[in-house]
């Protein structure tokens, strides 16, 4: 029996390719998003694409807490999709259907009109810096503004950022995860969920690395530490994401950026460094060259 739980889960590349396989992907970018290493995570903990769950946990603190609760229920993402289909239909796109839905705030109406608004900016955002939700009746969207394609790429044939046609063929594949009957989305901060209460077999935690701004909420590294430490002394496999291994004695270290899709060692800046740290080096199901690893902490 797997109970995996998410926290932090942003556009939640690992659930989706844990519940989904490798043909389920987030349907916009997103800052820190990790659509790249989610195969390589979900082998630190021992598990695999497609491997599915019998319970998942989701939270977020920010726009993806909310987007996800109209996301996971059966015919949630044809009823969003139908939304951008319908701006698709009079004519919308771009830059122009990313400063209505800005000037018209918040979609109160329904919960997938709203999940449509923010996929639709998310998709938009220049180079995925994420969008925020501000709080209120019809409160305001904060963007950092539309990502426009130079003239000189689209004389090479790129096409505008935001196609509300395309996106949603990308949300209707979200209808592809097996999500479990019992799964569970918390908009709110990951520190007040009670590990024993939920008794997860397997935690995945992505908070916001240290020294990045832009997300509606964050987590510093002491916060981040005691959530590890809480969830593993409930007895789960505990996996948190960093751009360095993290200080947790006892734990193990893997760089998934030195990782290929096939566990092949490749080369990386240290700049684009994605380690994760594992509390039980036995979870790792992939079998990284031994230089990669870092054992023990
Ligand atoms: C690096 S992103 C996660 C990206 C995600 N793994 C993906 O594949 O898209 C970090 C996420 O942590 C969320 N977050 C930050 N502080 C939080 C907190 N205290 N509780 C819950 N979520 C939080 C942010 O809203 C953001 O979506």
């Amino acid at each position: 029996m797997t109970t995996w739980v998410e926290l932090c889960c942003g556009g939640a590349a690992v659930s989706l390719r844990l519940v989904g396989g490798p043909a389920v992907v987030p349907p916009v970018p997103y800052m820190g998003g990790k659509r790249q290493y989610a195969g390589a995570i979900l082998g630190a903990v021992g598990l695999h694409a497609g491997a599915g769950a019998d319970r998942v946990v989701l939270c977020d603190a920010g726009p993806w807490g909310r987007a996800w609760a109209a996301l996971v229920e059966t015919g949630g993402p044809a009823r969003v999709a139908a939304y951008l289909r319908a701006w698709h239909e009079r004519g919308e796109q771009g830059a122009a259907l990313f400063e209505r839905i800005r000037a018209e705030g918040q979609d109160e109406q329904s919960e997938y009109g709203w999940t449509a608004q923010f996929l639709a900016l998310q998709c938009g955002s220049a180079k995925g810096v994420p969008v925020r939700a501000e709080p209120g009746v019809n409160g305001p969207w904060r963007t950092s503004g539309y990502a426009h394609v130079a003239k000189g790429a689209r004389l090479r044939g790129f096409v505008e950022r935001l196609r509300p046609d395309l996106l949603a063929q990308r949300v209707e594949r979200l209808g592809g995860a097996a999500w479990p009957a019992r799964t569970i989305v918390y908009r709110g901060d990951a520190r007040d969920l009670d590990p024993d209460a939920v008794g997860a077999t397997h935690v995945y935690i992505d908070p916001p690395y240290v020294g990045t701004t832009g997300y509606e909420a964050q987590m510093d590294r002491d916060a981040v530490l005691m959530l590890a430490r809480r969830w593993a002394s409930s007895g789960a496999v505990v996996a948190v994401s960093e751009g360095e291994p993290l200080p947790i004695d006892g734990w193990h270290a893997v760089d998934v950026s030195a990782l290929g899709a096939k566990g092949h060692a490749r080369t990386f800046t240290k700049s684009r460094q994605e380690w994760i740290t594992v509390n039980r080096c036995g979870a790792m199901a992939f079998d990284p060259p031994r230089s990669q690893l870092a054992l023990p902490l």
